[in-house]
């Protein structure tokens, strides 16, 4: 079988803890993939080791064990192949919007003259609706608007990754659903390979075409991979009227009240195999609304997921 675009193998981090005499493992032996293009989600319950992956695959942080190939590369540093977007927008504040873009279109095209990086900077500007604003400084732009300037700063260098850290989070309703639409729009565009973490099941839903759920902490794991079985073509507003949106996002929520902290407190429950499950939430067929018909059609569920879904699909009605 060929190699993911995005390979995680055998991922292991650990930090010394403050006592300097143990060590905390924040998860250990991790394998999955991404595919080229593909968008995945990561959910799981804070402190269970997403940013740690996150950090490793932008080559900002080094695994204990394990290792990361992205592009055929193994990963050990930053890379303008991967672009960050920060919670924290991480944006220079004595420069202006168009500054700050500017500088990363300098890094990553150092031949370029003044006046080519000013039109490509503008130009990214412009896609998340920035251009008019363009010299203001990040102290002058909504929490909003300078996360946009983040985003435009990420595209800008044209990453063939897009790494992105809850990126909306910090965001009211209105503001992170014209950013979504906007990650969407530009996504379609360009196709990039794009691993995102999350802790809003919707947007997980709406964005992702796969969402890795994982444990709870310490020596948190992948439980499972689920497949996103809504239509390609997807809107906010639509999403909830899908036949297969209640039964995925039932899924999910379940995951993240129960089982999450479930799985991790049973040291059984973790498969020996490296690849998490595939399962692929479905809206029951009318003829078997009444058994107890387990709602993955694609890999069988590991034995001890299998309860938990039946259950969400009953919950699912
Ligand atoms: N540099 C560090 N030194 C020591 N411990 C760390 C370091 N970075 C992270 N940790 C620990 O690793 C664990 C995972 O942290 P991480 O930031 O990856 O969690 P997360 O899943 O992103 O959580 P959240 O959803 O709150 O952002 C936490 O227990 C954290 O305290
Ligand atoms: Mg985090």
């Amino acid at each position: 079988m060929s190699k993911a675009f995005i390979s995680v193998e055998g991922l292991t981090r650990r930090f010394p803890e403050p006592s300097g005499k143990a060590e905390l493992t924040v998860f250990e032996d991790l394998w999955f993939g991404v595919e080229e293009g593909e968008f995945a989600c990561v959910i799981g319950h804070s402190g269970c080791g997403k940013s740690t992956i996150l950090n490793i695959l932008a080559g900002l942080d080094a695994p204990t064990a394990g290792h990361i190939i992205a592009a055929g590369k193994h990963v050990q540093g930053p890379s303008l192949d991967r672009a960050v977007i920060f919670q924290g927008h991480a944006l220079m504040p004595w420069l202006s919007a168009l500054g700050n873009v500017e500088l990363a279109v300098s890094s990553r095209h150092p031949g370029w003259s003044r006046a080519q990086i000013r039109a490509h900077a503008m130009k990214y500007l412009a896609l998340v609706h920035l251009d008019g604003s363009e010299l203001k400084k990040p102290a002058q732009l909504s929490g909003g608007m300078r996360q946009r300037v983040g985003i435009a700063r990420a595209l800008a260098i044209e990453p063939r990754m897009l790494l992105m850290d809850e990126p909306f989070s910090a965001l009211d309703a209105l503001t992170r659903g014209s950013l979504q639409d906007e990650v969407i729009a530009i996504r379609n565009a360009t196709r990039q390979t794009v691993f995102m973490i999350t802790h809003d099941v919707d947007e997980a839903l709406l964005l992702a075409d796969k969402i890795l759920l994982m444990t709870n902490g310490p020596k948190a794991w992948v439980a499972e991979i689920v497949a996103n079985t809504l239509p390609k073509e997807r809107t906010r507003a639509e999403l909830h009227k899908q036949p297969n949106y209640y039964p995925l996002r039932n899924h999910l929520i379940d995951f993240l009240v129960t089982r999450s902290r479930a799985l991790a407190l049973d040291p059984e429950a973790r498969p020996s195999n490296r690849n998490p499950p595939v399962i692929r939430p479905t809206a029951a067929p009318p003829h078997a609304a009444t058994s107890h018909h387990p709602q993955s059609a694609g890999q069988a569920p590991a034995p001890h997921l299998a309860s938990a879904r039946i259950a969400a699909t009953q919950a699912a009605g």
